[in-house]
């Protein structure tokens, strides 16, 4: 069961806040391609739930600096979900590229055959849009809010800490996440709560901000209890996290004498799943067990690769190993046409850090 909103009496007055809230959003929305700004949803226009959908699955875990350039590139792409539905894995993999948790890409191609099946439309209700592959609580609750404008709260980092502020909860993430998303429901209004999800985001990554936030343009300052008490900038608290183990791996780089490189697709669960890869170890927090996909003559690079995981930091020795025409790898295949825009960014750091000591 969830808390009932109406029950709780915050000491807040909801109503004025969130109108407060949507009049700064009607001249201070950001422009977003997947959006349909405040000035166009009242000459009548709706968003596509298509866009909405797309735009929160690579949202998920990723900022939207990182997103829109590569929203744009695939919108363009694969303009709807039945081209979506109809569209090459690899190919959605590859565009993928450089947005991380590579599971959340092949339960994109998942939901959009799903959808596409059922008639090409998505659900507009938050438990229906749940049942879809790749569609958590959250998820569901900002498709249902943006694209359809359902009253549904929208419980994301950046609203957590606007609510924090605004009810000046010191309780510490992630146990007061429940308290959180209550205190939050309490806000949400029943006209244009759309919109208004939208406006917490905003208002979050532009006006409070993690740090240093910037309380004297807030619409909400008036009614919010961290800054009457001074304490805006502290909030939200939260428990230290566990410290990072570092794993540690070998990565295999050969290249053909024709140019072309090897890859292996990596095992569809697990890490950088389904998406093409240089040959690789295990990844161990010992020392990795060789395991060259070929007999070569290794030379190793000067610099480990660091990428961090959200579990643990990994750390890749290269080998670089150029071949003939007739060498045969037990695992992976050459390709000639060979992009590294189509690794994830763990490779196309082995890749940059390679680049300069390929022809040498
Ligand atoms: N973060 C998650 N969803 C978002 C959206 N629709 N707009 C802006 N930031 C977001």
């Amino acid at each position: 069961m969830r808390d009932s909103p109406e029950a709780i009496d915050t000491g807040l007055d909801a109503k004025a806040a969130a109108a407060a809230l949507l009049r700064w959003y009607d001249g201070a929305a950001r422009v977003l391609p997947w959006r349909v700004g405040p000035g166009e949803r009242a000459a009548g226009a709706r968003p596509d739930p298509y866009r909405v959908w797309l735009s929160e699955i690579m949202l998920q875990q990723t900022t939207v600096a990182t997103v829109r350039e590569h929203f744009r590139r695939f919108a363009a792409r694969w303009p709807d979900i039945d081209a979506l539905a109809a569209a090459d894995e690899a190919e959605v993999m590859a565009e993928w590229a450089g947005l991380g948790y590579y599971a959340r890409a092949r339960n994109l191609i998942a939901c959009a055959r799903a959808v596409a099946a059922g008639g090409g439309r998505f659900p507009a209700d938050r438990a229906a849009l749940q049942a879809l592959p790749g569609i958590g609580p959250y998820t569901a609750a900002a498709i249902a809010a943006i694209a359809f404008d359902a009253p549904e709260t929208v419980v994301d980092g950046n609203v957590e800490r606007v609510t924090a502020r605004l009810f000046a909860l010191t309780a510490p993430l992630p146990a007061a996440k429940k308290r959180l998303a209550t205190l939050a429901a309490t806000l949400t209004p029943a006209q244009r709560p759309g919109d208004f999800a939208q406006a917490m985001m905003d208002l979050g990554a532009t006006i409070c901000t993690p740090r240093a936030p910037r309380c004297a343009d807030c619409p909400l300052a008036g009614f919010c209890a961290a800054r009457a008490r001074g304490i805006a900038a502290d909030l939200p608290a939260r428990t230290p996290r566990p410290v990072k183990p570092t794993r540690r791996g070998i990565a295999y780089l050969v290249r053909r004498k024709d140019g072309a490189v090897l890859l292996e697709t990596r095992p569809p669960r697990g890490l950088l799943g389904g998406m093409a890869a240089f040959p690789t170890t295990d990844w161990t927090e010992g020392r990795p067990a060789p395991a060259p996909p070929l007999a070569a003559d290794w030379q190793p690079l000067p610099v480990e690769v660091s990428h961090t995981f959200t579990h643990f930091h990994l750390r890749l020795e290269v080998l670089l190993a150029r071949v003939a025409l007739s060498a045969l790898p037990d695992r992976g295949r050459f390709e000639p046409g060979f992009d590294p825009a189509r690794l994830p960014t763990a490779m196309r750091k082995c890749w940059d850090a390679a680049a300069p000591h390929l022809d040498a």
